[in-house]
């Protein structure tokens, strides 16, 4: 759970979560789920915000957590192309940092149509890791690397294909909105990076010579106050 937490505690998580908010639109005593909860921290914020919340998540630590931290709010264990819910019984619905997680978003997506009243609102998010800018003395290493982390994902570019799938799902009124993060603080993204090299010498895209160099680099530049990574979310909103 700490990973979870760790994410939404980074700077820019509660600006992003925020924005998804704003995106929902939603008022006191609407319903809405919050599919890929986590730990909670958007259940108990729109349940602080005075929304009938239900959180649903197939980690049942992660819901554990969950109950705790927003007590006001519904929780299930279960995933997001087969949710515990009433046809057309959701004013919202939001999923955010899950889609990179799925072979295919089509199912998900038309489970929340399923849930979602005529009118009712969807927010969709999630990193595009095709859309991730290191500095580094060799770009082209970074690039190389860059798909190391690609690797270890189930599906890292799907963040760009959920306007296409809502629009094809028949949502209206689709929008796309970019949060971006800028990141100068190397321990922040220490094990990112590691995971990433270690990726592409897994792919044999990299020697290990390699990954440790650029590691290296990338160490050195946070110790001189020259690290800088740019990491862009998208949220992708529409109505039912
Ligand atoms: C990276 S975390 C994101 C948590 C939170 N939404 C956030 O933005 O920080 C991904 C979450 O998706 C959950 N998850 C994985 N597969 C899922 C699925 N098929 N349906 C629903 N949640 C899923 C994981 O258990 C985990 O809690």
């Amino acid at each position: 759970m700490s990973f979870l937490d760790r994410i939404e505690e980074r700077p820019g998580a509660a600006e992003l979560r925020a924005e998804s908010y704003r995106l929902l639109g939603l008022k006191r005593g609407a319903t809405c789920v919050d599919v890929a909860c986590g730990a909670g921290h958007a259940a108990a914020e729109l349940a602080a915000k005075g929304l009938k919340v239900t959180g649903v998540d197939p980690d049942a630590e992660a819901i554990v957590a969950a109950r705790e931290r927003a007590p006001g709010a519904m929780f299930h264990v279960a995933h997001s192309d087969d949710l515990p819910l009433e046809d057309e019984s959701m004013d919202g619905y939001r999923a955010v940092r899950l889609f990179h997680l799925l072979e295919d978003p089509v199912p998900t997506v038309t489970e929340a149509w399923r849930v979602l009243r005529p009118d009712g609102r969807i927010v969709l998010g999630g990193q595009d890791y095709g859309f991730l800018l290191i500095d580094s003395t060799d770009q082209d290493l970074t690039d190389v690397v860059l798909l190391g982390l690609e690797s270890r994902t189930v599906s890292p570019r799907a963040a760009r294909s959920l306007r296409d799938v809502l629009l094809d799902t028949g949502f209206r009124d689709v929008e796309v909105v970019v949060r971006t993060e800028v990141v100068t603080d190397h321990a922040v993204m220490a094990e990112q990076l590691k995971a990433a090299a270690a990726g592409a010498v897994d792919k044999a895209l990299i020697t290990q010579e390699d990954a440790d160099d650029w590691l290296a680099e990338q160490a050195d530049r946070g110790k001189h106050d020259r690290f800088l990574a740019v990491l862009p979310t998208l949220l992708v909103s529409g109505r039912r």
